[in-house]
Order: structure tokens, then C-alpha cells, then sequence
């Protein structure tokens, strides 16, 4: 693979699933799973062998349904964790299991209860371990973002010696920012030369706590990581993980800026987020990038008089760049003549300038009282000798 290839590592199954009303059944992960094969992402962590019997049952599942994308457990730095990872991942043509271990001192002394020098020797174990069983080993210190660096490089370092093959530093509590994620992954780079010698992926794992999930993981791919994990529609533990549309769209669109290539088939963002919310108990909001109902959605008068002259004026892609249903321009008190007119004849009316004015009066007068306004309320609004001469209606912005 390319050095500018960035591989996407999809943990809606795993860290998407840890969140309220996302959990899955083996079917219902299986049918996303094979949504993401066709999306084009590279690794597919399915689950944590070790949580349940449903997570076991689900990557063992997939394993033998996929092949396209590699099959990811996770697994703590524990003996039975790992063995118990490599037999769900038994049938994966290619396989990860992926270790994780906490870095930071607030981690290690309160939920672990260990020293610094126990968690490397756990690292170095549990790596050695999984790499007996499996040849991809991904191992995450977890809480990267807030451990003391000198011995986060310490535990990268460790972890490499002892044959990880990625090497991924999450901000496991969304704390960190962008410039100080990209210096984070350049320090590491720098300080271990084995990392790019031996062509160990550096990876980011971005959670979305004060809203940058996105803007770190670029970050992060700007200072050399070549992997990206991410979930669709963003869900995940708390306020969620990077949101993997999002940063597809994010590197197509300013290509000129990070000049990385991908695998992912944009125009398949859109459905995969459906098929995502159809299985769990929520749709992403309104107002999120690239797959919210109102993405591609302009209601404000400046706005779709400046959409139906050029589309580029007030959008940055195209909606079948992703696959998205089509710009639609949405009636209300913002909006102003042109797009009336629009609407009017898209449902088949021809007005005159004079008609236009009159009917406008009343449409605004409407929308101050009335939060959507339908297509049947804009015909009730219409004279009757407008509504006799109706033609044909065409479809929005044809
Ligand atoms: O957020 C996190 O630290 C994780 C690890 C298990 C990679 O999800
Ligand atoms: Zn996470």
C-alpha cells in the first residue's frame, strides 16, 4: 500500500455499539458489516471477543461472511482476552487482534491499580502474545492524549519491539486539540525511527467530548497517521467517535490540502448511514455534515437564489458525491421570490411578476405562523384562476 494511502478502521460494530441504543444483534451486525465491505473500508473491528457471547458469535459470524475488509477484536492486555480473540478471528482470511493497555497515570493508579513498569511488561507480554497468534497486531495505549509522553513513547516503543504492527494513540475522552494530537504523533515518529524504518501504521482513534473528533483525526493524518479509526454517523461511548463520513468527505473535498488516498466509495456514504439507522433506535441530527436531512438543505432567500444560479455558491460538493437524496430548497419566512417562483413551477404554476408579489405576501404572512410549510399549503395559497392553468410539475432543482 501507498504511503499516502490512509486506511480506514471502522469500530462502529465495537466502539459505535458502546453507546445507548446501539447495541446489535449478530444479524444486525452482520448486515453493517457487509454495508461497510461495500463502502470500501479497510478493517472492520467487530466486536470484543471477550465482552459476551453475542460479541464472540458476532465477529466469528463475520469472519466467515466478509472478505474483503481484515477482521478486528479488540482485547485487553490479558492472556485469556487474546486467546479468546484469535478463536473468534479463526475463519478471518486476515485477521487483528487489537490490545489495548492504559497509558496515563490517573488510568494505571485508579482503574488499574499497577506501576508504570508492570503496564510496559503487560504491554510487551500481550503484544508477543497476539503476535504468536495472529501476524497483525494493533496495539492502543489507551488515555494517549493524557499520558506523560516520555513514557507513552516509552509503552510505543515497548509495544513495537515486541512486534506490533499498528500503532494507535487514542484520545480515549475527546480532551486533546488538533495541533497538539498532529504534534503528539510527530513527536512519537521522531523518537522511535523504527515506527517508519519498519513501516509500522500510525493510527488515530478520535472521541468527539468537546467536538473536535474530526478536526484531531486530520490532524493526526497530516503528521503521518495512516489510519484512521472512525465509526458511522459518529456513534460511540459518550458524545461519540470521529465520524468516518465526515473525514472521507473531509479528505476528498480539500484534497489539495491533505493529498492522501482512500478506499472509500464516497457514494456510498449516504446508504451506509441509512442502513446504520435503521438498525438502531437513531438517526443522526438534522444538522450533521454529509448525511443530516438538512445537509444538503437551504431555506435562507440569499441563499437559493445564489443555489439556483450556481449550486457552488452555497455548496461544497455535490449530494451525489455521497449519495445523498438532492439539494432541496426548503420553504420559509427566510426564503424569497426566486425560490417561490421556483417551487410554484416545479409543482406546475406559472405566475406572473404581479401574482408572484401578491401570492408572496400571503406565503411570508404563513410562515411566520407555521414552522414547515407544505407543498399544499403554498397551492391553498393560490388564486383559483392559477390553480386551473396547473401543467405538469418537474422534480426539485431540474
Ligand atoms: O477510546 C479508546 O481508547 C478505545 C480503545 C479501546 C482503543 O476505544
Ligand atoms: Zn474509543
Amino acid at each position: 500500500m501507498s504511503s499516502d494511502h490512509v486506511a480506514f478502521f471502522d469500530t462502529t460494530l465495537r466502539d459505535g455499539e458502546q453507546s445507548p441504543g446501539c447495541s446489535m444483534t449478530t444479524q444486525e451486525k452482520l448486515t453493517m458489516a457487509h454495508a461497510l465491505e461495500d463502502l470500501g473500508v479497510d478493517i472492520v473491528e467487530a466486536g470484543f471477543a471477550m465482552a459476551s457471547e453475542g460479541d464472540f458469535a458476532a465477529i466469528a459470524t463475520i469472519t466467515q461472511a466478509i472478505r474483503k475488509p481484515r477482521i478486528a477484536s479488540l482485547a485487553r492486555a490479558k492472556t485469556e482476552d487474546i486467546q479468546m480473540a484469535a478463536r473468534a478471528l479463526q475463519f478471518a482470511d486476515r485477521a487483528r487482534i487489537h490490545v489495548f493497555l492504559a497509558s496515563s497515570d490517573l488510568h494505571l493508579e485508579y482503574k488499574l491499580k499497577i506501576s508504570r513498569q508492570q503496564a510496559l511488561d503487560l504491554a510487551a507480554e500481550s503484544v508477543r502474545l497476539a503476535r504468536s497468534l495472529v501476524d497483525d497486531v494493533e496495539f492502543s495505549p489507551e488515555d494517549a492524549t493524557r499520558s506523560d509522553r516520555d513514557y507513552l513513547v516509552e509503552m510505543v516503543r515497548v509495544a513495537v519491539e515486541a512486534g506490533a504492527t499498528t500503532i494507535n494513540m487514542p484520545d480515549t475522552v475527546g480532551y486533546t486539540t488538533p495541533e497538539e494530537y498532529g504534534q503528539m504523533f510527530r513527536e512519537v515518529r521522531e523518537r522511535i525511527p523504527a515506527i517508519d524504518e519498519q513501516g509500522i501504521v500510525l493510527s488515530s482513534h478520535c472521541h468527539d467530548d468537546l467536538g473536535l473528533a474530526v478536526a484531531n483525526s486530520l490532524a493526526a493524518i497530516e503528521n503521518g497517521a495512516r489510519q484512521v479509526e472512525c465509526t458511522i454517523n459518529g456513534i460511540g461511548e459518550r458524545a461519540g467517535n470521529a465520524a468516518l463520513e465526515e473525514i472521507a468527505a473531509a479528505l476528498y473535498v480539500r484534497g489539495d490540502r491533505y493529498g492522501v488516498t482512500t478506499a472509500i466509495k464516497l457514494d456510498q456514504l449516504y446508504s451506509t448511514s441509512e442502513v446504520l439507522g435503521q438498525i438502531i433506535t437513531f438517526r443522526p441530527s438534522p444538522n450533521k455534515a454529509i448525511v443530516g436531512a438538512n445537509a444538503f438543505a437551504h431555506e435562507a432567500g440569499i441563499h437559493q437564489h445564489g443555489m439556483l444560479a450556481n449550486p457552488l455558491c452555497y455548496e461544497i460538493m455535490t449530494p451525489a458525491l455521497v449519495g445523498a437524496p438532492k439539494s432541496h430548497l426548503v420553504l420559509g419566512k427566510h426564503s424569497g421570490h426566486a425560490a417561490l417562483r421556483h417551487r410554484l413551477e416545479q409543482l406546475g404554476f406559472a405566475v406572473t411578476r404581479e401574482e408572484l408579489t401578491q401570492i408572496y405576501y400571503r406565503f411570508v404572512a404563513l410562515a411566520d405562523r407555521k414552522k414547515n410549510i407544505y407543498d399544499q399549503d403554498l397551492i391553498g395559497l393560490l388564486p383559483e384562476q392559477i390553480r386551473e392553468k396547473r401543467c405538469e410539475p418537474v422534480s426539485e432543482l431540474d
